[in-house]
């Protein structure tokens, strides 16, 4: 068999566009100022002009106004500077905040930070298919309760959370409502109206942009306490020079977001899972396939390790991740998985097969083929099998 590259790690972060690219270079060596000094010179004017309209576009997608949306590095930092800002802005209204047992670890860790700090929280827990019971939540809100932060689609199984609700009961409460959609954000619909969101965060990287550049949706009128101090940067609420080739790159990287991409996407996640259930018996999906997302797919091998099946798979110049990204590096079975119900031995027979507009049919054909036969090989020789 002729060994192909395929990149199915898309969930960690996918090919910058080439279009994007080009949208940026001009910001490097020709439109270099910074929009600072559009009160000094065109090239500052220039680079104004080219970071409001980025600003207009991307308010424009997630149906927020201009004002409201500031740049930062990415969803960790938007996350970080949502919770401890709104956190350390409100204080005085309450010090209870109310998150999920599966947030990404910008949130959970931000979270378990201020709960040292003397903040009480709330872990939801999560249905086997990775749900939040709206209901639970209705019923942890408590008049101490400041902030609830819930992700819109999570990392490992992109199962999409109902934020309409979530929003909707927060803003009856008068709680705030934090969600991280850095991974939903371009996938699926979202309206920071609609869900009644105060803070939301967003990121480039996901959506063929560029690394390293995010932004947070802030509500109008919402007080964080500033995030960097320095300058009167992003409406004052966070200081340094911006990023505008970065900031460019993701507006662009919007742009390009074609309407039908996403219909093509969820073809490939389905050609992959028809083809290996068709194979493979002790197949198990991680997630519910109705309300997830088009890019994510999350199965469970019995029988064999997640990590042997990645490592085989990479010979075969195929790109998956077990677990989430973040957790590659630790032998642990993945929280999320664990907070889904999964046993220890199921967690660590799990792949992320992760997609998007650049992978091919054959591509999948070809990882269909050498799962099969990996994951065949390796149960014939694991020490786990049904009977054991
Ligand atoms: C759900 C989720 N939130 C936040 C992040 C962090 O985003 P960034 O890499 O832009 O800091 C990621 C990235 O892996 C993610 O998947």
């Amino acid at each position: 068999m002729k060994l192909k590259k395929v990149y199915l790690d898309n969930a960690a972060t996918t090919l910058c566009d080439k279009r994007v690219v080009d949208a940026m270079i001009p910001f490097y060596t020709d439109k270099y100022a910074v929009a600072s000094s559009d009160f000094s010179h065109s090239p500052g004017i220039e680079a104004k002009e080219a970071l409001d309209k980025a600003r207009e576009d991307i308010a424009n997608k997630i149906g927020a106004k201009f004002r409201e949306v500031i740049f930062t590095s990415g969803a960790t930092e938007s996350n970080n500077v949502a919770i401890n800002g709104i956190a350390m802005a409100n204080k005085k209204k309450g010090n209870h905040i109310i998150t999920s047992s599966v947030e990404h670890r910008s949130v959970k860790e931000a979270i378990e930070a201020l709960e040292k700090e003397g903040f009480t929280v709330t872990w939801l827990p999560v249905s086997k298919g990775g749900f939040v019971s709206v209901d639970d939540l209705k019923k942890s809100i408590k008049k101490e309760t400041l902030l609830v932060s819930i992700q819109h689609a999570n990392q490992e199984t992109g199962t999409v959370q109902d934020i309409n609700s979530i929003g909707n009961i927060c803003h009856k409460k008068s709680v705030f409502f934090h969600t991280d959609a850095a991974l939903s954000f371009g996938r699926i619909p979202l309206d920071v109206k609609k869900a009644k969101v105060d803070l939301l965060s967003i990121t480039a990287h996901k959506i063929h942009g560029p690394k390293g550049v995010g932004a947070l949706y802030i509500r109008d009128g919402l007080g964080i306490v500033k995030c960097m101090y320095g300058g009167f940067n992003e409406f004052n609420k966070r200081a340094g020079t911006e990023n505008i080739p970065g900031i460019v790159g993701f507006a662009k990287a919007i742009e390009l977001i074609e309407p039908n991409e996403i219909k093509y996407i969820e073809k490939l996640k389905e050609r992959l899972y028809d083809g290996i259930k068709k194979e493979l018996d002790a197949v198990q999906l991680n997630g519910n396939q109705k309300d997830t997302l088009p890019t994510i797919l999350n199965l469970t091998f019995r029988f064999v390790e997640g990590e042997s099946v990645i490592l085989h798979l990479d010979m075969r110049g195929i790109a998956v991740i077990t677990g989430s990204a973040c957790f590659s590096r630790s032998l642990e079975p993945s929280y999320v998985l664990k907070a889904m119900g999964l046993s220890h031995e199921e967690a660590h027979g799990s792949i992320r097969f992760s997609f998007s507009r650049f992978n091919k049919e054959d591509e999948i054909d070809y990882t269909i083929d050498a799962v099969v036969n990996v994951v065949k090989k390796l149960r014939e020789i694991s020490p786990i099998t049904p009977d054991n």
